[in-house]
């Protein structure tokens, strides 16, 4: 059997619910998502934050709608979820680009620190999943999940030890979620970015961002836009359909699992 997607939008009817939307990765997958015919919900700590990335959706002629949201507060992830599936009929893929980096070495962390981004980077994406998964097994019809996790958390990186914790939690957490939901037909993967130009690295020092170029073999950063078709790939039928627990990594080269 051959399949041929010419000319068709790849998303078209289906809703997505994308955590982070208002910034860098989760904006650009929103606006990809949204060319290809989905309607898109995104979520972030405010609704003011996300009008740009309702605008760009819209442009593509998607429906769009801002959810202001902390991810660590499970209550109003539940709310949101149920607000998602009122209004748009369901939730058929799930994008979890949400996430903080800060850099501390860990002879000067605090337990606050450490706390923090685990609770944001690790158990954000458990919450979103945990209120989100529920409502794809509903349906009969299956979903899928993308979790953005990072190389760091496949490699490690200097003052990195709660990011890179958070990371490879994400990576072994969607393993599990995988085995557990591939027999209601929900597909679950990572994507694990090399470094990409977003204002979540303006806080990273020079020196880190000068060294880890020095060592990627493609010899540059990444652009957001550049992570969205893995994302569209994970989310496509019948491109991803073979996909569930896998790690898929556009980092420059700089993993090589
Ligand atoms: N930029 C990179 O180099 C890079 C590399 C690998 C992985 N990542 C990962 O990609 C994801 C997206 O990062 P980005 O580079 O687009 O960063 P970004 O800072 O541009 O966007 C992150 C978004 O998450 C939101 N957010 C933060 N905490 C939140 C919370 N508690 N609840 C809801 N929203 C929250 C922020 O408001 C922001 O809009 C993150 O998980 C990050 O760890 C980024």
């Amino acid at each position: 059997m051959t399949v041929s997607n010419a000319g068709m939008r790849q998303l078209a009817g289906k809703v997505a619910v994308i955590t982070g939307a208002a910034s860098g990765i989760g904006q650009a997958i929103a606006s990809l998502y949204a060319a290809e015919g989905a309607t898109i919900a995104l979520l972030d700590l405010s609704v003011e934050r996300l009008a740009e990335s309702v605008a760009l959706c819209e442009q593509e002629g998607a429906i769009a709608s801002a959810h202001a949201v902390d991810v660590t507060n499970s209550e109003s992830v539940r709310q949101v979820m149920d607000t998602v599936v009122a209004t748009h009929g369901g939730i058929n893929i799930l994008v979890n680009s949400a996430g903080i980096l800060d850099q501390t070495p860990l002879l000067e962390m605090s337990e606050e620190t450490f706390d923090r981004t685990i609770e944001v980077d690790l158990k954000g994406i458990f919450t979103a999943c945990r209120w989100a998964a529920p409502v794809m097994v509903a349906s009969g019809v299956g979903g899928r999940i993308i979790n953005i996790a990072s190389q760091l958390g496949l490699k490690g990186g200097v003052g990195l030890t709660h990011y890179a914790a958070a990371k490879a939690g994400v990576i072994g957490f969607t393993k599990s979620l995988a085995l557990e939901l591939a027999p209601h037909g929900v597909l679950a993967n990572v994507i694990a970015p090399g470094p990409i130009f977003t204002p979540l690295i303006d806080g990273l020092s020079e020196d880190w961002k000068a060294a880890k170029q020095a060592e990627l073999p493609i010899g540059r950063f990444g652009y957001a836009y550049e992570i969205a078709p893995t994302a569209l790939l994970l989310a496509s039928d019948p491109g991803g359909n073979l996909y569930t627990g896998q790690t898929l990594g556009p980092n420059s080269g700089d993993v090589m699992p």
